[in-house]
């Protein structure tokens, strides 16, 4: 079942509370005025001063070189891959993670580059001897390894610093340069307690998004050294990305950067709440992680609970069977989350 599965369309009437994701935050009225102040160019011309300051800010913040700023996530992980690896080189990730199974195979259709994946532990890590087994030996009948993809967080899960390093050792030790799909970067730092530059220093590039729980409308940034963030230019150039008065979207990104990194906490500890209400409801497999929870209705409730709850104001996404994700996020206040909470115990009540 699709991570995506039952996510369009469910939200198109009046939700008080929609849980199916964090990319569904919209920009709130301080942002907007944020964006109406903008002052504006042209960013392929390199004089948008709103995108200039946003790629700075990370390349600091994250202590690279520098950055670049790209319409989405999926295209920031492309063009990072594609500026580590050339045709007939390879890739080795994560079997559960969003470059593998969600990025519709970009690297291989547009770059030539070969995916290898590996399981994803429990705990959202690679195993470190998974990577090292992954990596080919030289040998012109295989494609030659270049490059490990990590993520974190991985459906929430934020890895500790020392798994993410031992597995970007064994990356390191066989060769390979270590790229992050960093989407929700700030929800692991803010969740591990460290600081940013410390989870960005095990890796070569990072992919960080400011469209999901930090509350901007779109973009992302990728951020790395200055030849690989170069030739990452060039590919936005060649994916069709170069946008020209991009400043309205590095406008939200950097006010989000400023107001919306420590409050993620607030989205984490609702979510504990959620998964705790759903515990004590004895509603089905519950885990939670950061801003995520998952949970199984079982029996073929699925759908009887999507309605249920959409009939109440609160949406969430999922298929007939198996596990629905809820995302907590800026949108989701107290009043959002109780109308879900009490959604629930009607439901199971
Ligand atoms: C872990 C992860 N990486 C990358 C992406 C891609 O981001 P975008 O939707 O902006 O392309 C997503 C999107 O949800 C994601 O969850």
């Amino acid at each position: 079942m699709s991570r995506y599965a039952g996510l369009a369309g469910a939200g198109k009437g009046a939700a008080i509370c929609d849980l199916r994701s964090d990319t569904l935050t919209r920009p709130d009225a301080g942002m907007m005025q944020a964006i109406q102040a903008a002052e504006l160019g042209d960013d392929v011309y390199g004089e948008d001063p709103q995108v200039n300051r946003l790629e700075a800010v990370l390349a600091e913040r994250l202590g690279k070189d520098a950055a670049l700023f790209l319409p989405t996530g999926t295209m920031s992980n492309l063009a990072g891959l594609l500026a580590h690896c050339r045709r007939g080189e390879e890739i080795i990730l994560g079997a559960e993670y969003h470059v593998y199974a969600y990025e519709a195979a970009g690297a291989s259709v547009l770059g030539g580059v070969s995916l290898c994946p590996v399981p994803v532990r429990a705990d959202g890590a690679l195993d470190p001897g998974a990577v090292a087994g992954a990596v080919k030996a030289d040998d012109s009948h295989l494609a030659v390894s270049r490059l490990l993809s990590l993520e974190n967080t991985h459906n929430g899960l934020a890895v500790p610093l020392a798994d993410m390093a031992a597995t970007a050792d064994a990356g390191r030790g066989a060769g390979l340069a270590v790229h992050l799909d960093g989407a929700r970067f700030f929800n692991a730092t803010v969740a591990l307690g460290c600081a940013e530059t410390e989870l960005a220093g095990l890796m070569d590039t990072i992919s960080v998004c400011l469209s999901k729980g930090l509350g901007a409308p779109a973009g992302s940034v990728l951020a790395g050294p200055g030849d690989l963030i170069a030739r990452a230019r060039r590919w936005r150039k060649m994916l069709g990305g170069g946008m020209r008065q991009a400043g309205v979207l590095a406008a939200a990104g950097l006010y989000a950067l400023d107001r919306n990194v420590a409050r993620l906490a607030e989205d984490h500890a609702r979510a504990g709440e959620l998964a705790g209400e759903l515990r004590s409801l004895g509603a089905g497999e519950v885990s939670q992680a950061t801003n995520m929870v998952f949970f199984t209705p079982g029996d073929g409730r699925n759908d009887a609970l999507r309605a249920h709850l959409a009939a109440r104001g609160a949406v969430i996404g999922g298929g007939s069977s198996g596990a629905i994700r809820m995302v907590l996020h800026k949108d989701v206040d107290d009043g959002a989350l109780d109308c879900a909470v009490q959604g629930l115990k009607s439901f199971y009540g």
